[in-house]
């Protein structure tokens, strides 16, 4: 048995609507607080659109469940250093998210060029608002495998060479540069791990077969990558903490001759981390990881309550409901060795 604080995750997609509505229980029963993405159609660029979409999470939520939605901006060429202010004192919002235009899911209206967004970087700076980074070029030239690696070369060595108090999250890493640069970097640069690149390498997308569920962005990487990732995620290293973006997308969508990037790990997030660090021989790291670091980071209290995982197998299900439609969870109708019993929220 394993009791830990209630942990937070900082990197979900909650996605809208009847789909909203599918999801966000998964994530309430686990976790205290989530940091979520804007990535809507239409992006969620402003303080306004911020505070409406916080509200559809909140009527969303089942009444027995506690959960506290930390929202973000969605970063483009002409955010005003005024949206920047007024979502700092917002007191809802936490961070803005700088997509590089094309990366990602959702990601046409981001930003171009990085000069573009300097103004709104200087007023983050200013202000303590966190910068939070999707890392990959974009440009077509570059091996999809090096996106990462070429973007710190190209992007972010500069902007936080720039920018030197802006708080920086270089979100979902992937690689081992990565975890150099977070390492090496200024105080206030911190990383998110998401539990798939702890747990698979890039040899997951072809075993038998081309497996659309294991596709993400950034993409798997090789294992010398997922090693550094786990060296990272249960060292003693405060920088680095827990991130799921969980990324859920409807099975035809990922199904498909161009299939969605993102992996639904909400249902079992906590479970599967357990099972890397248990493998890595750390569990004694994961509540750091998982319910302390990310807090400090953000400059918000530790969370009080406890939540007990117990290791017991169990398997997911084939999918789970999505609003109309469904979604495949990871590990679908295979095995997972962790299994989250109580659900106290004092
Ligand atoms: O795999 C991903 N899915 N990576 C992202 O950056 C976005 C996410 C999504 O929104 O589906
Ligand atoms: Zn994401």
């Amino acid at each position: 048995m394993l009791t830990l604080t209630r942990p937070d995750d900082w990197h979900l997609h909650l996605r809208d609507g009847a789909h909203l509505a599918s999801v966000l229980p998964f994530t309430a029963r686990q976790f205290a607080r989530a940091v979520v993405m804007p990535n809507l159609k239409p992006p969620v660029t402003t303080v306004e659109l911020a505070r409406a979409y916080r509200d559809r999470i909140l009527s969303s939520l089942p009444s027995n469940l506690g959960f506290e939605p930390l929202m973000t901006l969605y970063l483009t060429d002409k955010t005003p250093p005024s949206e920047i202010r007024a979502a700092r004192s917002s007191g809802f919002i936490v961070g803005a998210k700088l997509y590089p235009a094309g990366a990602t899911t959702h990601s046409d209206a981001g930003v171009t060029s990085m000069e573009k967004v300097f103004p709104a970087l200087e007023a983050m700076e200013e202000s303590g608002l966190v910068l939070q980074v999707h890392g990959e070029v974009t440009a077509p030239e570059v091996d999809v495998f090096d996106r990462e690696r070429v973007f710190i070369d190209r992007v972010l060595a500069d902007v936080v060479r720039r920018f030197p108090e802006l708080k920086v999250v270089f979100e979902h890493v992937t690689t081992r540069e990565a975890v150099e640069f977070v390492r090496a970097a200024h105080e206030g640069v911190g990383a998110t791990v998401t539990p798939q690149h702890l747990l698979l390498n890039r040899n997951a997308l072809f075993q038998g077969g081309i497996r659309p569920h294991h596709y993400c962005l950034p993409v798997l990487k090789r294992e010398r990558d997922r090693e550094a990732l786990i060296e990272a995620a249960t060292s003693d290293n405060p920088r680095f903490f827990l991130g799921t973006d969980s990324a859920p997308h409807a099975r035809h969508t990922k199904e498909n001759a161009c299939g969605c990037a993102g992996i639904f790990s909400a249902h079992a997030a906590l479970e599967l981390y357990a099972e890397a660090f248990e493998q890595a021989g750390r569990l004694d790291r994961l509540q750091a990881f998982a319910s302390e670091r990310g807090a400090d980071f953000y400059g918000l209290p530790r969370n009080t309550s406890k939540i007990t995982l117990v290791r017991e197998t169990w398997t997911p299900p084939a999918a789970y409901p999505f609003g109309e439609e469904e979604i495949v969870p990871f590990r679908a109708g295979e095995t997972i060795a962790w299994r989250l019993i109580e659900e106290s929220q004092t």
